[in-house]
């Protein structure tokens, strides 16, 4: 397994203080936060007073428990400009989530705010063993999306020389790949995926690309891809999460040297897990939902953010902040197939681990009686595409059944049937139940 762990480089010294200096900014900056937020937007206002929470009622930071949700729904309801709390004047940039459902949901940076985001993704990209001078190709999505613009300041401020790409247009990621040669690609991994298979389709060896590492997120995904791209590639795959709603990609990074969970920066960003169902907070490792409260954000504070995502929090290792689990999917990608919770990161795990199948698969769900059916669609790849399709089909069902408790069809295609997503994230679930 390649690892370039690198000495940590010049870390702030936040990132290495002890938990009492770290807890003591949090709870400062909380209590900021949550005054801003009543003092400038009419919905915090009265959210929290019909709760009757006043921000001076946060003494300790387990206090922001008695403090209400926001959810996507309060963004939703306040657009476009409804929940900024500064002057339009003030804000600087706007991004946009794609919303699946109607209306987006619209997101707003001060000139601070913007800095800000460009520190952390300076400090991101260093954590995946990034230094200044260091060429970095980004294929994410540049436009309303986050995931480009976002990437582009937090390397430029790192002092690194940026390939502004965006993403789509394959053959000429790899033409500049092999052009410029960059140490490092910032993209979603289900699209560093398709362009190795483009490297191997142009009849060159991927494992001898100039990137050494590559920073991964904006979608689920799991530790077989993490080894499927490693080895693929020959590079160093490090997992980077964030949400627009809260910022855009760099809340929380992977570091190098322990790959072991993106570091959440809690020194912006205050998390709890909570239970999806009760909403009460649940203890450090325990499996919930994630929730955020920014703790410096001026144009668009948010408290306690219910982000949908499943994970845990866990212990600090490499850095003085805690980490979190891989995403285990969204709450609202969960499928239930009979009383049984499906995750499409279960099902990746179990592709990747038959050796003659391409990562790419998508869930099919379907309903003709009236039970949900899934059908997991799947691909051989370009070596095994003489395979017996068939044999491979039933054993990959039978370890669904075994391993997960599910039964599905499975549909192992040739190489390519699946489409594959260019820009944006996979689409691993395709939902054809009648509505
Ligand atoms: O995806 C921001 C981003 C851009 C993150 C580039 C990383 C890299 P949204 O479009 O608002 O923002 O989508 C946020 O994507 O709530 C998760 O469900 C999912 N997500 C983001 N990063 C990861 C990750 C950007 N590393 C939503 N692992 C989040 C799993 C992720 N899921």
């Amino acid at each position: 397994m390649p690892v370039k762990s690198p000495a940590p480089g010049d870390l702030e010294p936040i990132e290495t203080a002890s938990r009492d200096e770290l807890q003591a900014l949090q709870l400062q900056r909380l209590r900021w936060s949550l005054q801003h937020a009543y003092d400038q937007v009419p919905h915090y206002r009265r959210v929290f007073d019909d709760k009757g929470v006043h921000p001076s009622d946060c003494q300790t930071l387990a206090d922001l428990a008695k403090f209400p949700f926001t959810s996507k729904a309060d963004l939703r309801d306040h657009y476009p400009f409804g929940m900024f709390a500064v002057p339009r004047e003030k804000v600087v940039r706007l991004h946009a989530s794609s919303g699946t459902t109607g209306k987006p949901t619209v997101v707003a940076y001060t000139q601070a705010d913007i800095d800000v985001w460009a520190d952390l993704m300076a400090r991101s990209i260093r954590a995946s063993g990034g230094r200044a001078g260091d060429i970095v190709q980004v294929a994410y999505g540049y436009g309303l999306f986050t995931g480009g613009l976002g990437a582009h300041y937090g390397a430029e401020r790192l002092g690194c020389t940026v390939i502004p790409m965006g993403g789509g247009q394959t053959e000429k990621q790899v033409q500049l790949i092999e052009d410029f040669k960059p140490h490092i690609i910032m993209v979603t991994p289900s699209y560093m995926q398709v362009i190795v298979e483009e490297f191997r389709r142009q009849g060159k060896d991927p494992r001898a690309m100039s990137v050494s590492v590559g920073i991964f997120g904006a979608e689920p995904w799991t530790e077989a891809m993490r080894r499927d791209i490693e080895l693929s590639a020959d590079i160093d795959a490090v997992d980077i999460y964030g949400l627009s709603e809260v910022m855009g990609p760099g809340v929380a990074n992977e570091c190098i040297e322990s790959k072991d969970g993106p570091v959440i920066w809690e020194d912006h960003f205050y998390p709890e897990i909570i239970d999806p169902e009760t909403g009460d907070v649940l203890p450090d490792g325990s499996e919930g939902e994630l929730v955020f409260t920014t703790l410096t954000k001026q144009a668009l504070p948010v408290v306690r953010y219910r982000t949908r995502d499943l994970t845990r929090l866990l212990p600090a290792t490499a850095r003085s902040m805690r980490r979190m689990g891989k995403i285990v999917g969204r709450s609202d990608d969960m499928l239930i197939i009979r009383g049984v919770n499906l995750f499409p990161t279960q099902i990746e795990e179990l592709v990747l681990k038959q050796g003659q199948l391409s990562g790419q698969y998508q869930l099919v769900v379907t309903r003709e009686t009236l039970l949900d059916e899934v059908t997991v669609r799947c691909e051989l790849t370009p070596q095994h595409a003489s395979a017996d399709r068939q044999a491979i089909a039933r054993e990959l069902q039978h370890r669904i059944k075994t391993l997960i408790g599910v039964s599905t069809q499975v549909d192992v295609g040739l190489p390519n049937a699946i489409e594959r997503t260019l820009v944006g994230k996979a689409r691993r679930v395709v939902d054809q139940r009648p509505k």
